[in-house]
């Protein structure tokens, strides 16, 4: 084979490769993500099916007052900073690999803090390394500023309305 031909497949080989990487770096998220997460030994409640779809694209849309920071109004970077300029197909990182906790803060934990007279910061900062008071700060925290601004009741603030009732 001619030299010349050698180096453009060589070229075209590289190429190929830089394109699978590019692709394969982001990560995929499914239109309704079920939010089972391996670190728990259990769920204590129903598994949620968060419509991330719906979520990341119409009521983002329909509600622009709540979703100031795009994407960033729920992925962030490790130092907490809204990832505004997040699109589809970049790398994103499980809630979970930073609020690393499985569960709710226990409530011995939360005791001991309010008898060390813990500050609100330090109790935060504490409860926000569990997961699931990571994700309720999240997911609540918008929907009751959603409640406040509109009085509809469309997003959900009480325990059955995003845990399935039947564990599975
Ligand atoms: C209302 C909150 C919310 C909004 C807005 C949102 N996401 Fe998400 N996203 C989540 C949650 C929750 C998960 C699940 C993470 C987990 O399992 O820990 C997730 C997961 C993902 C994942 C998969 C990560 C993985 O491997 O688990 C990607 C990719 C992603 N989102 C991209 C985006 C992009 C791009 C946007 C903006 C167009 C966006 N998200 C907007 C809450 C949101
Ligand atoms: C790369 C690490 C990282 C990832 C991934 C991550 N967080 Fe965080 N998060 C942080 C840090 C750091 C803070 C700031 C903590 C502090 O102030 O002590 C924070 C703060 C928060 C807060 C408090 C916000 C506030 O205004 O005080 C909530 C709620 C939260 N995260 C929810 C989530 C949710 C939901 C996800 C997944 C969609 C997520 N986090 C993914 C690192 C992360
Ligand atoms: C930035 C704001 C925001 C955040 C963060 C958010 N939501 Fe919502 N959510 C909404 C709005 C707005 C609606 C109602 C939209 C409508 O009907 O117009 C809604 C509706 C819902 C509904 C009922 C309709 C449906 O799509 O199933 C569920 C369940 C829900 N959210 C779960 C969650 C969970 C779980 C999280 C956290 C992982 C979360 N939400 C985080 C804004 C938010
Ligand atoms: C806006 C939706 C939403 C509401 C309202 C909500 N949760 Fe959750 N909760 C979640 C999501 C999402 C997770 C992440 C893991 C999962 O799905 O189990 C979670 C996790 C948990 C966990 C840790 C996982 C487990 O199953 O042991 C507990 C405990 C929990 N929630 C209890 C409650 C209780 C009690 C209430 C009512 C006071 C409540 N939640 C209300 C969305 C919600």
């Amino acid at each position: 084979m001619k030299k010349s031909i050698l180096f453009a497949m060589a070229i075209l080989g590289v190429a190929l490769l830089f394109a699978s990487t590019a692709i394969y770096a982001g990560t995929k998220v499914p239109d309704v993500v079920k939010m089972e997460k391996d670190a728990y030994k259990e769920h204590t409640k129903g598994i949620v099916e968060f419509t991330h779809k719906k979520h990341a694209e119409d009521y983002a849309k329909k509600h622009p007052d709540l979703y100031k920071d795009g994407c960033g109004a729920c992925h962030h970077d490790k130092d907490g900073k809204p990832l505004k300029n997040l699109k589809a197909g970049d790398d994103v990182k499980d809630c979970i690999a930073c609020h690393k906790k499985p569960g709710e803060m226990p409530r011995d934990e939360k005791k001991a803090l309010r008898a060390k007279k813990a500050s609100r910061e330090e109790v935060k900062k504490a409860e926000l390394e569990y997961h699931a008071e990571a994700i309720h700060e999240n997911c609540k925290g918008c929907h009751r500023e959603f409640k406040k601004k509109t009085k509809s009741r469309a997003a959900p603030t009480t325990c059955s309305q995003c845990h399935p009732t039947e564990k599975k």
